[in-house]
């Protein structure tokens, strides 16, 4: 998928027309995120906005995202993961490592080092090396935060991802917790599983070793062709994407875990989106409003350059999103 498109364009190149590109912040910078760009980033309060459009249109010239265009990176997936607040943040505290895989904006390492982890053992990789500049410069972090930037693609050929950054710089057997947020969703079924096996081969040996994160689901799962200008191969043939549901997500792990060798324990539910935002820990922001008030995607809306209109890149309508986690036992 990083392949199409021509991959990256000079700033302001990259037409502003497809429908998940939104043109205005609406919901989307709750106080959560806010709160990250004035304390953390420090970014004057009367700036904020601004500088995340300037930022988002440079990282859109990299490549048009539907988490650039629709301005995911704001929602911090992983911190709304059930296990964030009572696994996560205590283990990386003890000194566990921690990949961020399909980094992109590298807002889920900010957020966790906002909270209280340290930096020293969290890494971020992308197959974009881009992202890493484009990082710093969103979050104004450059003196501060570790320069541990992997530049690498989970779907290379056997040979290069053994010689790439991920298994020569981390290795295998090494990372204590690797989180996949809005990850693997990108990928058919045969390539999930692929990636799902080598994510296991990275994880460390210790048992209670963590995978985790969060995409797009469906039920009943499907193999779904992807819109324009997303739907077509190199070679013209068309491009699909695999959506799960619980049931078929656990399935590929327990695969994946077999073609790896690796005694794992899978959890995954759609029930995060399904409860209503106060239950959640105070701090913890849900996104819940901002999804629910997205309307549905039609043909006719793909060139549409209206900013009032709020379309999504994924809105099936039984679309909604799958929390996991994967255990080493
Ligand atoms: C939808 S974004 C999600 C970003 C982030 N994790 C989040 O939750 O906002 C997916 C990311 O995966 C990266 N990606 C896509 N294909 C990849 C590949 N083959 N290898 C490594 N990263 C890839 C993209 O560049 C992009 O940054």
């Amino acid at each position: 998928m990083a392949h199409m498109l021509d991959g990256p364009v000079p700033d302001g190149a990259r037409s502003v027309s497809w429908p998940w590109y939104h043109h205005v912040l609406t919901d989307e910078l709750t106080v959560d995120a806010r709160t990250l760009f004035e304390q953390y980033a420090k970014v004057p309060p009367k700036d904020v906005e601004n500088h995340i459009y300037r930022i988002r249109d440079k990282a859109w010239g990299i490549f048009p995202w539907p988490c650039i265009g629709e301005f995911w990176f704001l929602s911090f997936g992983l911190a709304k993961h059930p296990l964030y607040h009572n696994l996560v943040l205590p283990r990386l505290k003890t000194g566990d490592s921690l990949l961020d895989l399909g980094s992109c904006m590298g807002q889920d390492l900010r957020k966790l080092v906002f909270d209280g982890a340290p930096s020293e053992k969290i890494y971020a990789s992308d197959v974009f090396p881009q992202y890493e500049g484009l990082s710093y410069e969103l979050w104004r972090d450059r003196d501060t935060f570790p320069h541990h930037f992997l530049a690498d693609d989970v779907l290379a050929d056997n040979e290069d991802f053994m010689k790439g950054a991920l298994m020569t710089k981390l290795g295998p057997g090494q990372t204590d917790i690797i989180a996949i947020n809005m990850f693997l969703h990108l990928f058919d079924y045969e390539n999930q599983l692929k990636v799902a096996t080598r994510i296991i081969r990275l994880l460390s040996h210790r048992p209670g070793s963590l995978i985790l994160g969060s995409q797009a689901g469906v039920r009943p799962p499907m193999e779904q062709p992807l819109k324009p200008p997303f739907d077509k191969t190199e070679d013209g043939e068309t491009r699909t994407i695999y959506r799960h549901s619980p049931d078929s997500f656990i399935d590929l792990w327990k695969r994946a875990g077999s073609f790896a060798g690796v005694p794992i324990r899978v959890w995954a539910d759609f029930q995060i989106m399904e409860k209503k935002s106060e239950q959640y820990p105070a701090g913890v922001d849900t996104g819940l409003e901002a999804v629910a008030s997205k309307k549905p995607f039609t043909a006719d809306d793909l060139f549409s350059t209206s900013s009032a209109k709020r379309v999504l890149f994924s809105t099936e309508p039984e679309a909604r999103r799958l929390y996991f986690s994967i255990i080493r036992t």
